[in-house]
């Protein structure tokens, strides 16, 4: 028997993407769901699911009020100001229709404080220009929604399968080209697959607040790339050594308050172990 689906209308910014495309193909068989896409493919322009999306000149307005949607999942890029512009339109949006929104932010949002792993209530402060851009919208939606309405997701680095990352270190293997590792930096690290199943629960048991959703593990970005490496089972890999300071630098968000049940939390060999299928 089908399984009927929810009477949630799901918009996700950014379905084209990586992110955006893998919650698409999770959440698109249990919920109304529809998304935006910026380059233009045929498949894309064909269904009926998916809008064109141009942060920098298209009113993302016409588009919500065209979804109606119950949740909106935030997983764009794209050139900072308008970003902020976007979602300050879609903050007024929400908090006049009770949506909630969902914000896929990241581990840099802590990328100033190198000395100790950080956990959800730590105060966001940051070196980079990307790390303010998710901490300004972290906080406009915190200030303008009610607590309810917000879902904060702080990511690592994504890897997987079908990550960019890891069609990046394909791509070096293949054309002989430096692969990047930075030694001295300690982080916690995630894939798509786990990714979209924390995001499914969260929506399915309208859980709210801010997320840390990295590994329990730590590793070392250069011993972690390197494992990589060998399960592609590459031979001659060329490794550029990438160091930003002479200490150990930590890029990890890891939870302390709202934690997810065991069988949605990793650890970084499953990531690995995927990868060998
Ligand atoms: N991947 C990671 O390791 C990671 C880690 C932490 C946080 N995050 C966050 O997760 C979110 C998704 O990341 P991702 O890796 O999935 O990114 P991605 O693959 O680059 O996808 C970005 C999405 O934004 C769209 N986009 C780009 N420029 C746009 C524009 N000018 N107007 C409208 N839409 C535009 C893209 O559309 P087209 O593809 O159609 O051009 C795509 O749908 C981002 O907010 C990112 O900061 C990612």
């Amino acid at each position: 028997m089908k399984k009927a689906k929810s009477k949630d209308r799901i918009l996700i910014l950014g379905a084209s993407g990586f992110l955006g495309g893998a919650l698409y193909r999770e959440l698109c068989h249990y919920y109304n769901t529809f998304g935006t896409f910026f380059t233009p493919t045929k498949e894309l322009e064909k269904n009926h699911h998916f809008f064109h999306y141009d942060l920098e000149h298209d009113d993302l307005i016409e588009i919500i009020e065209a979804v109606k949607p119950s949740i909106i999942i935030s997983a764009l890029r794209g050139e900072f100001s308008s970003q902020i512009i976007a979602h300050s339109h879609l903050a007024e949006y929400a908090r006049l229709h009770k949506t909630r929104v969902i914000f896929l932010s990241s581990a840099n949002v802590f990328d100033a404080y190198s000395k100790y792993p950080s956990y959800e209530f730590d105060t966001t402060l940051s070196n980079s220009v990307y790390g303010h851009l998710k901490i300004k919208i972290e906080n406009m939606l915190i200030k303008r929604l009610s607590k309810k309405q917000v879902t904060i997701l702080r990511m690592p680095m994504v890897f997987g399968g079908t990550s960019p990352r890891l069609q990046e270190i394909r791509t070096s293997l293949k054309e002989k080209t430096p692969i990047e590792i930075f030694p001295n930096l300690i982080m916690n690290v995630t894939n798509e697959s786990r990714v979209t199943q924390q995001v499914h629960y969260i929506i399915n048991r309208k859980k709210y607040g801010i997320y840390h959703l990295g590994s329990k593990d730590l590793v070392h970005h250069d011993d972690f790339i390197k494992e990589i490496v060998t399960t592609l089972n590459h031979q001659k890999p060329i490794f550029k050594h990438v160091y930003t300071t002479n200490d150990d630098r930590y890029l990890a968000v890891l939870p302390k308050e709202n934690k997810l049940p065991k069988h949605l939390q990793l650890y970084s060999q499953e990531i690995i172990e995927e990868l060998e299928i």
